[in-house]
């Protein structure tokens, strides 16, 4: 018997140590110890053993038992590693460079904004910089759009609660609501306010504006704001500003026309279209691009220039749009989506 014990021993440390995956493992166990068990039937031959021999066979079965269960377990443990392992994958150096690397690309609005900025330093513009949380009177009351006015009433959108403090973005008046800027237009107002004409920047940046999000319109967008104030400023130089920037991006062909609108803050105001035969996006048809007009006196008087000497042209467009048309883009959520196969079209 302490034969047969020390062979079934040997026999299942080679077994078990060879098994590949749980059911085998299952089935080995069940011929060691299960109910028809190789180790069970001996067990069960102990009432054969003499009486005296039979608490040294005992001591001996038991050993036995306690020996095939650690092999048991040590051959549970190292397939539950195994399946682990194969769940996990090969091992991951997270110190190493990630792959596929290499030098980034410019985002498509980096290089529409970048462009027009270029274009427009040509003739004289500088870029100005303002915050994306505003207050109340630089985004409406300075621009001429009380609130009791219904062109405010678009654009009433993000507001901080009246606890926000933001200690980089000045107030006007104390009681003054913080919001998420709905326009650049405000930069126009930061700029007048802070030194003396004549003065012409340029300012690109994010908005945010209440809008569900879909194909041509995102809470969150970009636009470019052009402000020019000097004496003796005219439609004529606005139309003729406009008619630059465009050809200089878009291309020669490209056409604009001005249709009356109203903006608080120009008078008279216009909304530009542009038209470009040879951007599949456009065709010949006319497409809204922006909003433009001169200063209204208003804006300046309450900036403390005076209207009789200061005259001035403005204009806000969309980002998205411009670059959407130039690339031919035909959903805004392209561009917030990070995926590398829409950004690498840009390299
Ligand atoms: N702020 C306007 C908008 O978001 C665009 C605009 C219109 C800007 C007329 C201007 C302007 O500077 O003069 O729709």
């Amino acid at each position: 018997m302490q034969a047969t014990l020390t062979a079934l021993v040997a026999k299942a440390q080679t077994d078990l140590a060879a098994l590949p995956n749980r059911p085998e493992f299952e089935a080995a166990k069940a011929r060691l110890v299960g109910p028809n068990g190789e180790l069970t039937a001996l067990m069960k031959q102990m009432g054969t053993v003499p009486k005296e021999q039979r608490p040294a066979m005992g001591k001996l079965i038991n050993e036995t038992k306690a020996r095939i269960q650690d092999l048991l377990d040590a051959a549970l443990r190292r397939i539950e590693a195994g399946e682990l392992q194969a769940q996990l994958g090969p091992a991951v150096d997270p110190t190493l460079p990630a792959p596929g690397g290499g030098p980034g690309t410019y985002h498509p609005l980096t290089l529409v904004r970048e462009e027009m900025c270029r274009i427009l330093r040509k003739v004289g513009f500088t870029v100005a910089d303002g915050p994306e949380v505003e207050t109340e009177y630089y985004c409406f009351d300075a621009l001429n759009t009380p609130a009791d006015h219904p062109a405010r009433d678009t654009q009433d959108t993000f507001y901080f609660p009246d606890t926000a403090h933001f200690g980089n973005v000045s107030k006007k008046t104390p009681g003054e609501k913080y919001l998420l800027r709905t326009h650049t237009s405000s930069v126009q107002i930061r700029t007048m306010l802070k030194g003396a004409p004549p003065i012409r920047i340029v300012s690109p940046g994010r908005t945010y504006r209440r809008d569900t999000t879909d194909a041509t319109h995102s809470a969150n967008f970009h636009q470019l704001e052009c402000l020019y104030v000097d004496k003796n400023v005219t439609v004529r130089d606005l139309k003729a500003l406009l008619d630059y920037i465009f050809a200089s991006l878009l291309g020669p062909d490209t056409k604009t026309r001005f249709r009356p609108h109203y903006f608080g803050y120009t008078e008279p105001s216009f909304e530009v279209d542009l038209s470009a035969k040879h951007l599949p996006k456009v065709r010949k048809e006319w497409i809204e691009i922006g909003g433009c007009g001169m200063v209204d006196p208003q804006v300046f008087a309450g900036v403390g220039y005076d209207p009789e000497v200061w005259s001035g042209y403005a204009f806000g467009m969309g980002l998205e749009r411009l670059a959407m048309l130039l690339y031919g883009i035909d959903d805004i959520r392209y561009f917030y989506q990070n995926d590398l196969r829409f950004l690498q079209q840009f390299a």
